[in-house]
């Protein structure tokens, strides 16, 4: 019978065997695969570990920070890279979906490129790839398949020629979790929604700017931290808010306004592969909405998408 303690006490025993004295360069991401690869290696080979957390500038509002700090105390050797005008300047009018999440993809492997190059005599490229992403490797989406497709492109980076180390490589989304408890790995990052590699980029609607990530990020955390506050965010598979091209007509005092559309998400699932709209209290996304247009310049409109997938997607991009 497989257990978490058992899985850990071996892989750490086969890990020191195979990396001995060895560098090894893996990329956090914030998400439960990375960093439970990242805490299995690190009992294996300690400092030798080196973990890159790249800032892309489309993550949730300060999610960099606050995870950076967890992994500094979970005591990874752990860079924190600020790569926010790289990701800005690449996607700079960039309106289709496909287009930005390439250059999102492109900017990441030339930061990670140049961060390894960094770490002098790095022998390993570590990664969280679990049984499912095995499987599913002929999909598009997913990191993945980026660094593939850029293969074509000017030969592969660097870093892609280390030998590969995937720790999690046989596991189920669920044995991950438990491997995670096992390694005493914080719940806040445990039991996190999934979230997008493009981050908030597919989430803004045509062309991402600064500011729209500004406005996205407040109205995410608002739809989040309510989620956190009434529980209902483990009752949830995935959440998140969208920000539509779309202006309005409202009305603030006696001021006529006009400003954009956002839509909440929020669905149930097992594996993201399908989905159902989440069945929110109307209570609940009353006081969302009020909180989010009272609060956030810019929005004077909230939508709670209730579609399912098939046939739409939980993404909108
Ligand atoms: P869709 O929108 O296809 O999303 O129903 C299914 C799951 O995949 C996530 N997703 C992505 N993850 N890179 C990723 O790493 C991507 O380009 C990407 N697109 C969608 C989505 O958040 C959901 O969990």
């Amino acid at each position: 019978d497989w257990t978490s303690e058992q899985f850990v006490e071996s892989t750490v025993a086969a890990l020191k065997e195979q990396l001995g004295d060895d560098k090894v360069v893996l990329g956090l991401s914030g998400g439960v695969d990375s960093s439970v690869a990242a805490m299995l290696i690190h009992h294996a080979i300690g400092k030798n570990l080196y973990c890159i957390f790249v800032d892309n500038g489309l993550l949730r509002k300060d999610e960099f920070e606050n995870v950076l700090d967890s992994y500094k105390h979970m005591g990874l050797n752990v860079k924190g890279v600020d790569s926010k005008s790289k990701f800005y300047t690449a996607l700079a009018g960039l309106t289709d979906p496909e287009l930005k999440r390439k250059a999102i993809g492109r900017v990441f492997i030339e930061v990670f490129d140049e961060e390894s190059h960094r770490i002098e005599d790095v022998k390993w490229l570590a990664q969280g790839t679990i049984y499912p992403d095995v499987i599913e490797s002929m999909s598009v989406k997913g990191p993945s398949a980026t660094i593939k497709s850029h293969h074509n492109v000017g030969g592969l980076p660097d870093f892609m020629k280390l030998k590969v180390v995937e720790p999690l490589k046989a596991l189920f989304k669920d044995e991950v979790r438990l491997v995670g408890k096992t390694l005493k790995i914080d719940d806040a990052i445990l039991g996190r929604h999934p979230f997008p590699g493009p981050g908030l980029a597919i989430r803004i609607l045509g062309d991402v700017t600064p500011e729209k990530v500004n406005i996205l990020q407040s109205v995410d955390h608002i739809f989040i931290s309510n989620l956190k506050k009434t529980g209902l965010y483990d009752e949830v598979w995935q959440a998140g808010a969208i920000l539509t091209p779309v202006q309005t007509v409202g009305v603030m005092g006696d001021e006529r306004t006009y400003e954009n559309v956002v839509a909440l998400r929020a669905v149930t699932s097992i594996d993201g592969m399908t989905a159902d709209w989440s069945r929110l209290p109307y209570e609940f996304l009353a006081d969302v909405s009020n909180e989010i247009i009272n609060k956030v310049k810019g929005v004077n409109r909230v939508v709670y998408d209730i579609s399912s997938k098939p046939p739409a997607t939980i993404e909108w991009e």
